[in-house]
C-alpha cells in the first residue's frame, strides 16, 4: 500500500487542520467499505499482522465498538485497554502507558480521553498513529466525519446544505468536529441552544446563531440534535429538563409547523424526552442508526489510510476476499 498516510499525516487529531480535499479522501475511501459492512463475510485483509490499542479513558458504546469493528474487519490485531482496568488507575502517566504499549510493538492508538487536547499530546511523544476518538470538549474527528458522510449520503452535495447543531454546544466536541468539517466542505452551518451552553463567539468559526429553535428549524435543511450533557446540570446551565424541552427540544409538532421536512440526526447517546422526542428520533426523517452504520466504513478508512492506504486500492477493495 502507498500513497496517502502523507496526504492525511501520521494521525488523526480533528477536522480542524485538515483540508478540504483530505475530508472529501477520507469520504470517498469510506464509499467502499461501506459495501463491505453488507457482505456476509465482512473482512479484508489490509491490515494483517497491524496491532491496535484502543485506549478508552471514557465511556463510550458506539465509538469503541465501531472502531474494533472496523479493526476486525480490516483484520488487525486489537487489544482495548480502559481506565479502570490499567494502571492508569494506580497513577501510571498517559505517556508512560502508551510507551509501555509501544515496547510491545504496537502500530496504531486510537484514544479517547476526558482531557481537551490528549491525543495530540500522545502523537508527539510516539511514533505509532494516533486516532482521537473524542478529547474532553475539544474534538471527536470519526464521528464528525460520519455524520458528514450521513448528510451527503442524503442530499448528495453539501455545498450550501444548512445544518443546524441544537443543544449543548458547550461540552460538545461532537459540534466542534462538525463545524470545522462542513464549513471547509461549503455547508452552511447554524448552532442554536441556551446562551449558557453555546461557546463564546462561537459565531467565529463561521456558523449562524439561533435563539430560538423554531427559526432554526425554518432555516436548516438538517438539524443534528445534541444530547443534554445530563452530568453538567448541577452547575445550573438549564432550570430545568422538562423547561429544556419545552424551549429547545426537538418534537414532532414543531417539526410539523416546519416548511419542509428536515433531516434529524444525533450523534448519541440520546435523552429521550429531553433534547429529542421518541417519536422523532424513531420518526421517518431520522438517519441516526444510519449515522452508526456509517461509523463503521468511516472508520475503516481512517484506519486504512492512516496506515499508508490509497483510495484507489480501497476501490479495488471491491473485489477482495477475505482470504
Ligand atoms: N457518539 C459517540 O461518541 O458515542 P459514544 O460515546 O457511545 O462513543
Amino acid at each position: 500500500m502507498t500513497g496517502s498516510a502523507a496526504a492525511l499525516g501520521k494521525d488523526l487529531i480533528g477536522l480542524e487542520p485538515l483540508s478540504p480535499d483530505q475530508i472529501r479522501v477520507i469520504l470517498d475511501t469510506a464509499e467502499p467499505f461501506k459495501e463491505i459492512t453488507e457482505r456476509r463475510i465482512k473482512k479484508l485483509p489490509v491490515l494483517r499482522g497491524k496491532t491496535i490499542v484502543n485506549l478508552f479513558f471514557e465511556p463510550s458504546t458506539r465509538t469503541r465498538i465501531s472502531f474494533e469493528f472496523a479493526e476486525k474487519r480490516l483484520s488487525a490485531d486489537t487489544v482495548n485497554i480502559g481506565a479502570a482496568g490499567s494502571s492508569v488507575s494506580k497513577g501510571e502517566t498517559l505517556v508512560d502507558t502508551a510507551r509501555n504499549l509501544e515496547a510491545m510493538s504496537i502500530d496504531m492508538v486510537v484514544i479517547r480521553h476526558w482531557s481537551a487536547g490528549a491525543a495530540s499530546f500522545l502523537a508527539a511523544r510516539i511514533p505509532s498513529n494516533v486516532i482521537n476518538a473524542g478529547d474532553g470538549a475539544h474534538e471527536h474527528p470519526t464521528q464528525g466525519l460520519l455524520d458528514i458522510l450521513t448528510l451527503r449520503d442524503h442530499f448528495g452535495s453539501l455545498e450550501g446544505l444548512r445544518v443546524c447543531i441544537v443543544g449543548d454546544v458547550l461540552h460538545s466536541r461532537v459540534a466542534r468536529s462538525n463545524i470545522y468539517g462542513l464549513v471547509k466542505l461549503g455547508a452552511r452551518v447554524g448552532v442554536c441552544g441556551p446562551r449558557t451552553l453555546l461557546p463564546a463567539r462561537i459565531e467565529q468559526l463561521g456558523v449562524r446563531v439561533f435563539a430560538r429553535v423554531d427559526d432554526a428549524i425554518r432555516w436548516a435543511d438538517a438539524l443534528n440534535v445534541l444530547r443534554l450533557q445530563l452530568e453538567r446540570m448541577q452547575d445550573g446551565f438549564v432550570p430545568s429538563l422538562r423547561e429544556y424541552n419545552r424551549v429547545f427540544g426537538i418534537t414532532r409538532p414543531r417539526l410539523e409547523r416546519a416548511p419542509k421536512e428536515l433531516l434529524i440526526m444525533h450523534p448519541g447517546p440520546m435523552n429521550r424526552g429531553v433534547e429529542i422526542d421518541s417519536d422523532v428520533a424513531d420518526g421517518p426523517h431520522s438517519v441516526i442508526l444510519q449515522q452508526v452504520t456509517n461509523g463503521v466504513a468511516v472508520r475503516m478508512a481512517v484506519l486504512y489510510l492512516l496506515a499508508g492506504g490509497a483510495p484507489h486500492l480501497a476501490e479495488a477493495a471491491r473485489d477482495w476476499t477475505g482470504a
